[in-house]
């Protein structure tokens, strides 16, 4: 027999979503002494060594971040504050908001829809959206009524097709909006990105968690 015997509550698996959140978070686990050794857009792989053999990053899209970490198959996980209001917080601790990937939820219309008008003559707005949960309560606490669309991706084409009057999507630069004549007419708030932990491994794990979960908080305080 070799090998030295490693209790499961030493082991730890991190889930994070190819591209930003993934690049962003390096950094972090750095701060935390760990490095991750393959890169998930070249190894096509989906579970990732990393230098410390008792961490393993698991690559998922980044919707379902909060479900792997709710039911235990990921430890903890890196979601946007936009992924984890649709998903809900159930069975996740939230303890630091990590400040990447930093965005805004905004309602953005054609640049010649007036958008100010209709709300204030009451018309029903169709408003598409992959965020229906808050879209929803946006519209709701305006007391504008909405007819809301699911989408899951290139919202913006759709006021461009007559799909919809208005969208709510995420901002950054203003550059997807500008291509396609577009115009943000409302913040609904800022986005940025949280470590999500699952309750009972907070529990089970804390003594290997701990130490990360410092690291990332410092280092997310120094290099905002
Ligand atoms: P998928 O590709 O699976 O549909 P996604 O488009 O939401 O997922 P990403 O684009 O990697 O995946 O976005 C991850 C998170 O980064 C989002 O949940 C949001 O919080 C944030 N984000 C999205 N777009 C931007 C942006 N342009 N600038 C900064 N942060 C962003
Ligand atoms: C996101 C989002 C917007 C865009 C906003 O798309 O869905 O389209 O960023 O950023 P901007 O204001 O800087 O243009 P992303 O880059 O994630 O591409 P995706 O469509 O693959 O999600
Ligand atoms: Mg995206």
């Amino acid at each position: 027999m070799s090998g030295v015997f490693k209790p499961a509550t030493r082991q730890l698996i991190l889930a994070l979503s190819k591209g930003r959140i993934f690049e962003d978070t390096l950094p972090l686990l750095e701060a935390a002494g760990i490095r991750v050794t393959e890169n998930p857009e070249t190894s096509r792989k989906l579970i990732l060594d990393t230098s410390d053999p008792d961490v393993r990053v698991i690559i998922v899209r980044a919707s379902d971040v909060p479900t792997y970490v709710q039911y235990g198959a990921a430890d903890f996980g890196v979601a946007g504050k936009d992924v984890l209001l649709e998903h809900g917080g159930e069975g996740l601790y939230q303890p630091i908001d990590l400040n990447i990937a930093r965005c805004r939820m905004s309602v953005a219309v054609h640049a010649g829809f007036d958008y100010e008008t209709a709300v204030r003559q009451g018309a029903r707005l169709r408003v598409a959206t992959k965020f229906v949960q808050t879209a929803r309560e946006h519209f709701a606490a305006k007391g504008v009524h909405v007819d809301l669309i699911k989408l899951y991706g290139s919202m913006e084409l759709a006021p461009l097709v007559g799909l919809s009057d208005a969208i709510v999507d995420v901002v950054s630069t203003g550059s997807t909006l500008r291509a396609n004549n577009l115009v943000e007419v409302e913040k609904i708030m800022d986005i940025s990105s949280r470590l999500v932990v699952n309750q009972a491994a907070l529990k089970l794990k804390r003594e290997r968690l701990q130490p990360i979960l410092a690291a990332f908080e410092r280092a997310s305080r120094i290099e905002k």
